[in-house]
């Protein structure tokens, strides 16, 4: 052993005396004292940047770090916490709710979390975000709108932006101010398990209603008459939707978190003008997504967030990470929290831990790996967003919209009535007469709220069943709609009294709730159960119409031809009453495809123009839909 010193003693005193250089650099660089509080970043009459450089230079590195945590609100360890570490952000993860889940519950909450921050030193206002990705669908009995591909399949930027005003409004109420929303994918695959959170596959409409959602999301701001109203998060950062079949990184999932084939023409010419369309209007936050592009995850591109996104987009807001994304793929929380905020990353999402982050970036600071220049510039942007949201002013509640809540479930059955898509009609059937004597309605999505609000409500994978206050089924949207003497009646399995007929049977069938990976399907079909439902509607109702309530279309080519009418409804949310609307004639089918509809599985995946993997037809292209006068 004494031989092994001695042969390396010089090497071991080199080292030695190089940790020590090290820990005296870092031990010297103490923390500037905080200069006397000068509160013109108070003042609301000063512009937002003067604003922000009076309030950074007062702010020490401890608060600065501090404003680059984005923390899951259940794994605070301790309400102090949020004011210790100086947080930037709290979040509920989808499912995370006060045990109060009601819209006085999260308020009080969240006014709870920002008076603790008020007893820090410079009182900083805490972001506090949510995925209300189709309306504020957390909080039981509050409306439900459609998924965003049912928004798609309307093309409707005003009522796109509508929809978003409406979730904001329910947003402020609950003290909520920021949205990961709107999702900008562009599902090119139908097995994949987030077909239904994007708008379309066509980057133009993907524009459009992003656009529009961002603009519905941010407007009416109660601070001031120009402070923004719930912060906005054009999500994922980039080229989601692309990611090809069994590459996920996650082993549970087979598409989602997957990798995407770097193309330079695509990622111009595709991917990224949502985002450029986004920025324009406004957008001051995007989320970076979970998925590989090229030979690396997207987390950890500096060209793509940095030189592309923040130089030539010109993007001013700030970059959020998603969920665990910063650390997916690494041993080491240093190197990877290091690598994702050197390539652009501002606000770290951190579903588990912050007292690591917040260690982990002090010291990559001190070592100087992560520079006081970049850190500035995080944070320069996530208080640009928060004095656009007007976080700071008093609120002037006389600048409050206030919607009424009937006004709010009008409008979400609009957009299912909008969003509803005909693909087939024989002899138009549709628009059913509402005298029709007898009707026969069966499948497994007929009565069942959670089936058509889908995932992303109340819990992160949904709920399976009839559980929410105040929502509509569609079958009870079809009985309010029929007359008087119309006899509705109702078997999942389609089996009814023998000897009993009926002129008209409707088969709502579907899919049940999933989320992400959990959606991944390499064969998306109807279940048995549905299929036998049809089946048996058809022995003994003369015409049949199908109504699926699916986040995707289905590969479902043999069962078109037996039937009569086709209605694809997307994922309606609450108001199963916009269904009865289109298919009884008191508003027109408006509706189309906002993706094409695959024939079979070999198709996949299909390009935005719409070739499909095998060179065969489609079973409907994009956009088709067939357009019927309401009665
Ligand atoms: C999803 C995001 C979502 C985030 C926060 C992640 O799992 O990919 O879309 O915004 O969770 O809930």
């Amino acid at each position: 052993m004494n031989n092994v010193i001695r042969q390396y003693r010089k090497v071991i005193g080199v080292v030695l005396l190089g940790l020590l250089g090290i820990f005296a650099l870092v031990i010297v660089r103490t923390e500037p004292l905080p200069p006397t509080m000068d509160t013109l970043y108070l003042d609301s009459t000063k512009p937002t940047e003067v604003r922000i450089e009076n309030l950074l230079a007062q702010m020490t590195l401890a608060e600065k770090i501090g404003q680059l945590a984005l923390v899951e609100k259940n794994s605070v360890l301790a309400p102090t916490d949020i004011s210790r570490y100086h947080l930037g952000g709290l979040l509920s993860g989808s499912g995370s709710k006060p045990a109060d889940n009601s819209v006085d519950g999260w308020k009080a909450m969240i006014d709870g979390y920002q008076a603790e921050v008020k007893q820090s030193r410079l009182g900083i206002p805490l972001l506090y975000g949510t995925d209300a990705v189709h309306g504020h669908a957390h909080i039981e009995g509050l409306t439900v709108f459609p998924h965003m591909i049912g928004l798609g399949a309307t093309r409707d930027p005003e009522l796109v932006r509508e929809v978003a005003a409406a979730t904001a409004a329910d947003m402020l109420r609950s003290g909520a101010n920021w949205n990961y929303a709107p999702n900008l994918d562009q599902p090119r695959d139908i097995r994949w398990g987030r077909v239904y959170e994007a708008f379309s596959d066509d980057p133009t409409l993907v524009s459009e209603l992003g656009v529009a959602y961002v603009e519905g999301l941010q407007q009416g701001g109660t601070a001031s008459g120009t402070a923004i109203g719930v912060l906005a998060t054009p999500k994922h950062f980039v080229g989601i939707g692309s990611q090809i079949w069994g590459t996920s990184q996650n082993k549970n999932f087979f598409i989602d978190q997957g990798e995407v084939a770097a193309d330079e023409v695509a990622l111009r010419t595709e991917y990224l003008p949502p985002f450029a369309a986004a920025i324009d209007a406004g957008a001051l936050s995007i989320m970076v997504g979970l998925h590989t592009l090229g030979d690396d995850r997207v987390i950890r591109q500096k060209y793509l967030l940095t030189d592309v996104l923040k130089g030539e987009l010109g993007f001013t807001g700030f970059l959020v990470s998603d969920w665990y994304g910063v650390y997916e793929g690494k041993t080491s929380t240093f190197i990877a929290t290091v690598q994702a905020l050197n390539a652009g990353v501002d606000m770290v999402m951190l579903p588990f831990d912050y007292r690591t982050f917040v260690r982990n970036v002090t010291w990559a600071n001190r070592l100087g790996l992560i520079s006081d220049a970049r850190i500035d510039d995080a944070v320069r942007r996530i208080l640009r967003a928060k004095f656009a949201l007007g976080l700071f002013d008093t609120p002037n509640e006389a600048a409050a919209e206030t919607v009424s809540d009937n006004a709010v479930r009008a409008l979400a059955r609009e957009a299912v009535g909008k969003s509803a898509v005909l693909l087939k009609n024989t002899d138009n059937i549709l628009p059913l007469r509402p005298s029709t004597p007898r009707i026969f309605v069966a499948g497994g999505s007929a009565d069942n709220v959670g089936k058509q609000m889908g995932a992303w409500s109340i819990e992160w994978q949904g709920i399976d069943g009839n559980w929410p206050l105040g929502a509509t089924s569609i079958l009870a949207g079809i009985q309010a709609a029929v007359s008087p003497a119309t006899k509705v009646e109702y078997r999942a399995d389609g089996v009814f009294a023998t000897g009993t007929k009926a002129a008209i049977g409707i088969a709502v069938v579907g899919e049940k709730p999933y989320a992400e990976g959990w959606g991944d399907r390499a064969l998306p079909i109807l279940d048995e159960a549905d299929r036998i439902a049809i089946k048996n509607l058809q022995a003994v109702a003369d015409r049949v119409i199908v109504i699926v309530v699916a986040g995707r279309p289905l590969l479902l080519a043999e069962e078109v031809t037996a039937i009569d009418g086709l209605v694809m409804a997307w994922l309606p949310g609450s108001e199963g009453a916009g269904v009865a609307d289109v298919l009884f004639g008191r508003r027109p089918f408006t509706g189309v495809l906002p993706l094409p509809w695959p024939l079979r599985s070999e198709q996949l995946p299909i390009t935005t123009t719409g070739v499909t993997a095998d060179g065969t037809p489609v079973l409907y292209p994009r956009y088709f839909g067939l357009l019927n006068n309401a009665n």
